[in-house]
């Protein structure tokens, strides 16, 4: 007999249409995107500074893949190590200031896997509201107790900390935040750190690379203290995949122990720390972050009569409301030659559905008038 609630066609709720995630297969050419068959401008990715499609990283994948072979054939624990990952942890520790980096698989890997072996249902996690969905699903999988805080507001943490007290407690942060673009006070953060006895937790996925002194992140200042634990990805800045841990030599020791989502999962194929290595010299020269803050400048100036929300970073949104006007404004910038995307709940909290513009030193100050023009355009 069939049991339809066991029927997989019913097993989830329909999702109503104008909520539905939609994939959108596309191929790249540089900073163009090609969607439907329709070439456009791409200002909806991470590459802050263009990286993906430098010819340094392409020839030291290609020459990594001709040596390794394509996959890395195991966990790194088993027969997936490769010298590439070492050196590579090396120099980013080196460069970020800290004792010690672990590459990991990616992002989602790094935060779920290490909220995961830093916590447990005795430990107290302090987060922002708007932590990124990786760092929330570690939190949750640690079983920790969690108190949030509205948006960088640090006086409620401090009444948070104030009253809860544990043995264990760690304050979780992003750097930039994803969706909004703005930026912690990670010296304050710190400070809060200090006085109430806690760990950090700062992932600046978007900051590294291309903020900072010397393009070192947010933390540039403070990268090394003892309480500080950074998590970084490759997919930003670095235009490449995959994610890594600083901290002390201890902690990483630790986590080399624990850190399931590194354990159990495949190694990054030798092809990615040969590429990243790469990133690494051409980030160091400072050229291209250069050019990304001449062109973050010249949106900001160009959109002065818009409602955008304050940032200096590659990230700017303009809030439209709801769901249907957000939908509309990325259609009418798609028929003008642009992609923009629409950023809808659950990713950003009702009400505050947005376009989120991404920046980077790729596009040309062309690209950037003609999109600030099609942006005032729709108001
Ligand atoms: C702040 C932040 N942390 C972590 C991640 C996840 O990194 P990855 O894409 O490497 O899984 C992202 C998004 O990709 C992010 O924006």
């Amino acid at each position: 007999m069939s049991d339809t609630t066991h029927d997989s066609r019913q097993w989830f709720a329909p999702i109503p249409e104008d909520r539905r995630r939609r994939f959108a297969a596309s191929s790249q050419n540089g900073i163009h995107i090609t969607l439907a068959a329709q070439s456009l401008v791409n200002f909806a990715s991470n590459d802050y500074l263009g990286l993906r499609n430098h010819p340094q990283l392409k020839e030291a994948a290609i020459t990594a893949i001709q040596k390794d072979g394509m996959g890395s054939g195991a966990s790194r624990l088993i027969s997936g190590d490769h010298p590439q990952l070492h050196q590579l942890e090396h120099e980013l520790a080196a460069w970020k200031g800290y004792e010690s980096c672990l590459v990991v698989g990616s992002g989602m890997l790094a935060n779920i896997g290490l909220i995961q072996a830093l916590a447990d249902r005795h430990t107290h996690v302090f987060c922002d509201k708007l932590n990124h969905a990786s760092l929330v699903d570690g939190v949750r999988l640690s079983g920790a107790k969690t108190h949030r805080f509205s948006h960088r507001d640090y006086n409620t943490l401090s009444t948070l900390l104030e009253k809860n007290n544990a043995s264990k407690r760690i304050i979780v942060s992003d750097g930039v935040f994803s969706m909004d673009g703005d930026c912690a006070d990670v010296a304050q953060l710190l400070s809060l750190a200090e006085h109430y006895d806690t760990l950090l937790l700062l992932d600046d996925a978007h900051g590294i690379g291309c903020m900072g002194n010397n393009n070192r992140g947010l933390s540039s200042n403070i990268a090394g203290h003892g309480r500080l634990i950074e998590v970084g990805t490759f997919g930003k800045s670095f235009g490449g995949y995959g994610a890594f841990i600083l901290g002390t030599d201890e902690l990483i020791e630790g986590l080399k122990q624990r850190l399931r989502t590194m354990i159990y999962s495949t190694a990054l194929p030798a092809a990615m720390p040969a590429a990243m290595l790469e990133s690494l010299k051409l980030i160091q020269t400072g050229t291209l972050q250069k050019k990304l803050q001449d062109n973050v400048e010249l949106f900001r100036k160009q959109t002065i009569t818009l409602k955008l929300l304050p940032s200096e970073t590659a990230i700017q949104a303009l809030i439209m409301g709801s769901d249907g006007d957000a939908l509309a404004a990325a259609q009418t910038l798609r028929n003008a030659g642009f992609f923009v995307p629409a950023i809808r709940p659950p990713t950003v909290p009702e009400g505050t559905s947005r376009l989120r513009i991404t920046l980077s030193a790729a596009h040309s100050f062309e690209q950037i008038e003609h999109l600030t023009t099609a942006l005032k355009a729709l108001s």
